[in-house]
């Protein structure tokens, strides 16, 4: 079987970076990091589809600091909202099949039940607003396009949750963490492994499954559960819950965001494991990285 072209946009981002890793066995890769492929700019984005012309866009790179969205809007809209049309629109020309990213910041986090793919969507900040607008921009075109919502996205790199926790954990006493936030931590790399599964299934079944899915690890968590979960059973730092209206930030979040996941589970034939399991998988990583650059040092 030829082999798959595959664009991977934002590939120096948590996702795009395991993805680009992940499936270079698999297909002919070509990692776009924002250096090569600016997704503000339509015509590089264009020329770079027409240059390519993959099978596959996987489109990883996305504007995700959340908070100083609301003073970037048009820069987060261009990159969130306007270049997954463009990427959508070149893709249905060559009749390639994108993989796009969204979010459950897209919801306003109302409900105390997990939500499903058609659940009523309210972002209640700039980020969700563009994101949405970056699902209805695909839908739009009405090419073979898979959108994948999931939600708190972390790994080892880059800039995310269990880096900044691991980090205060070293340097402090006391971390104060808020816990009346729901959602569900995914590994980036576990997100990675079900898109490679999911394409492997080949470009005619993917174009066939075209739509929206919620992408998630299963079971729920507040920030204080994902914190303590972090660090650890450990005397110190001192994990002490907070609520959010004592912890303000820019952007509104929501209450609660954990995703209803069945249609993927379905359609795909695979669900992802507990957010605690994959937890532990990406520690136990880390800990291997730590002692074979202790070996080579
Ligand atoms: N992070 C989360 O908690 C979270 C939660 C729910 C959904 N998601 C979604 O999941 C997907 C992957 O997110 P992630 O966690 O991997 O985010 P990430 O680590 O922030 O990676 C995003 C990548 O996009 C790149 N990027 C930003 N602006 C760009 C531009 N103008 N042109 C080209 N590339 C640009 C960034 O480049 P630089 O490296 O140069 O900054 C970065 O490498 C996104 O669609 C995101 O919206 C993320």
């Amino acid at each position: 079987m030829r082999r798959p072209t595959i664009l991977v946009t934002g590939s120096n981002g948590q996702l795009g970076f395991e993805l680009a890793r992940l499936l270079a066995p698999s297909g002919n890769v070509i990692a776009a990091d924002r250096a090569k492929l600016d997704l503000v700019d339509a015509d590089a984005i264009v020329a770079a589809v027409r240059g390519a012309k993959p099978d596959i866009i996987l489109n990883a790179g996305a504007y995700t600091a959340v908070d100083l969205a609301e003073k970037e809007a048009s820069l987060a809209a261009a990159v969130n909202a306007r270049a997954p049309g463009i990427l959508a629109e070149e893709a249905k020309r060559i009749g390639a099949v994108l993989i796009h990213y969204s979010t459950d910041y897209v919801f306003d986090g109302a409900r105390t039940t997990p939500y499903p793919e058609e659940a009523p969507t309210a972002p209640l900040n700039v980020y969700g607003e563009t994101k949405l607008d970056g699902e209805r921009a695909i839908a739009a075109v009405g090419g073979y396009a898979l959108v994948f919502r999931t939600s708190w996205v972390y790994g080892l790199r880059g800039r995310n949750f269990l880096l900044t926790i691991r980090k205060l954990a070293a340097e402090r006493d006391e971390l104060r963490i808020v816990s009346d936030q729901i959602g569900v931590p995914n590994w980036c790399r576990s997100l990675a492994e079900a898109t490679a599964s999911v394409v492997g299934l080949g470009n005619s079944a993917l174009a066939e499954r075209s739509g929206l899915y919620h992408l998630s690890a299963k079971g729920e968590a507040s920030w204080f559960d994902f914190a303590r979960a972090i660090v650890g059973n450990v005397a110190k730092p001192r994990i002490v819950p907070i609520a959010t209206v004592d912890y303000p930030l820019p952007a509104r979040r929501p209450a609660y965001g954990v995703l209803y996941t069945a249609r993927f589970e379905a359609v795909f034939g695979f669900a992802l494991p507990d957010w605690r399991d994959a937890l532990a998988r990406c520690l136990a990583s880390s800990a291997d990285a730590d002692a074979t650059s202790a070996l080579s040092g």
